[in-house]
């Protein structure tokens, strides 16, 4: 029977590889034999034995990678696309086609602006490319963290390592969530400041890791919010976007990734709790000022030696603050990390609480008892994220 329009999703393709366009494609919508079969992802590769595609065979618990040469991977695609997987989506640095079938020889093409308009890196250069790039990047140098030569300012070095060192991070926890494997995702960022880390974020996904993110910032002074939305303006960043607003305020249905870096005090629970109700699959906050519960905090006997130091309070403070809060997202279902992410030397503000939702049951019990005998063992009346949460 007569396929035009997965003769053109084809002649697209094979077009597409010939010329150097080809970005990558997306099999989905399975309805073949396997039933554990969730997607095949097909992207260019250079080997030593020449180009070839590589076919990521996305499975519930496993991948499996297969080199094709061009010619049988596509044949191999034309066979796939319609029998096996409903949905194809092609990439190219020209157009994207998406090619959908409600049944063998019924189909439906449309084609769109490109989203990605330069080709992927080659998986060794990518494994390579896990920083920032400086060279001509238009927000570090908005930002004054390069200059117009594009190189790193002197004091702004360690600016550009927390930078990368904190996507790295995300990119990691995205690669270990629910969200891996996915194509488009949503990030918020709130108290953004100046941007430095959600512009980042926005150019690893969409650049490094070639994730259509939409990122939107939400930060309070609307002079960094008009600074921001200009600076991604001119960089062409057409899917990040700044509001003026409170994070408290801020109606959130749903995001995929929640951030929030050094949001004053008990602004990061808020942040916290926005993202729990909107679902994110992942939550990363670095808390910053912890004022709560110092005031509140009753020294249990055997540390009283320990705390009538005013700083030794102050870092018990911390501590007892963000642990409450980690038990409380692991109560809420999220599997959760809490670390330094960048030296000491470069900032005291580097701890972070990174939480990824876990798809099945948990624990949630055990977490809330331990946060009750916390609170309790400090004689702390009352935690905000507690509050906003209703645990009890
Ligand atoms: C220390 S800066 C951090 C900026 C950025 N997240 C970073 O880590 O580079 C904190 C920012 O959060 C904003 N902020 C603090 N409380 C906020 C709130 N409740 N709602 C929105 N923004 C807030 C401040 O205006 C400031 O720009």
């Amino acid at each position: 029977m007569a396929e035009p329009n997965l003769d053109q999703f084809i002649t697209a393709l094979e077009e597409g590889i010939a010329g150097g366009r080809f970005v990558k494609l997306t099999l989905a919508k399975p309805r073949g034999k396997d039933a554990d079969l969730k997607n095949l992802y097909v992207r260019p590769v250079a080997l030593k034995k020449g180009a070839r595609l590589s076919f990521l065979y996305r499975h519930k618990t496993r991948d499996v990678v297969k080199n094709h040469t061009v010619e049988e991977g596509v044949r191999l695609i034309r066979e796939l696309l319609g029998a096996e997987f409903l949905s194809g989506h092609l990439f190219m640095t020209v157009q994207d086609l998406r090619l959908e079938f409600k049944r063998r020889g019924e189909s439906h093409l449309v084609k769109r602006a490109p989203t990605f308009t330069e080709p992927q890196p080659a998986e060794h250069d990518r494994r390579k490319r896990r920083s920032i790039q400086t060279a001509g990047n238009v927000y570090l140098q908005a930002l004054g963290v390069t200059d117009e030569r594009g190189e790193v300012r002197p004091a702004m070095g360690d600016k550009l390592r927390q930078i990368n060192r904190f996507v790295e991070t995300v990119g990691g926890l995205f690669a270990a969530s629910p969200l891996a494997g996915r194509e488009e995702i949503s990030v918020v960022d709130m108290g953004s400041g100046k941007g430095y880390l959600t512009f980042a974020v926005y150019d690893y996904f969409n650049n490094a890791l070639g994730v259509r993110a939409t990122v939107e910032g939400v930060e309070a002074r609307p002079e960094l919010v008009e600074l921001c939305n200009e600076t991604a303006r001119r960089a062409g960043f057409d899917r990040l976007s700044f509001q003026t607003g409170y994070i408290e305020d801020f109606g959130l249905s749903a995001t995929d990734i929640l951030i929030a870096l050094h949001a004053c005090d008990t602004a990061t629970d808020d942040a916290l709790f926005k993202g729990v109700s909107a679902g994110a699959s992942i939550i990363i906050t670095a808390p910053c000022c912890h004022k709560e519960l110092r005031p509140q905090m009753r020294p249990p006997e055997p540390l009283r030696g320990v705390l009538r130091h005013g700083i030794l309070l102050e870092r018990e403070a911390e501590s007892v603050t963000d642990s409450l809060r980690a038990l409380l997202l692991e109560q809420a279902g999220y599997k959760v990390k809490v670390f330094e992410f960048v030296s000491t030397e470069h900032t005291r503000k580097n701890t972070l609480i990174a939480a990824v939702r876990l798809e099945g049951t948990s624990d949630r019990e055990e977490a809330l008892g331990e946060y009750r005998a916390l609170k309790e063992f400090y004689g702390i009346r009352e935690q905000r994220l507690e509050k906003l949460l209703c645990p009890f």
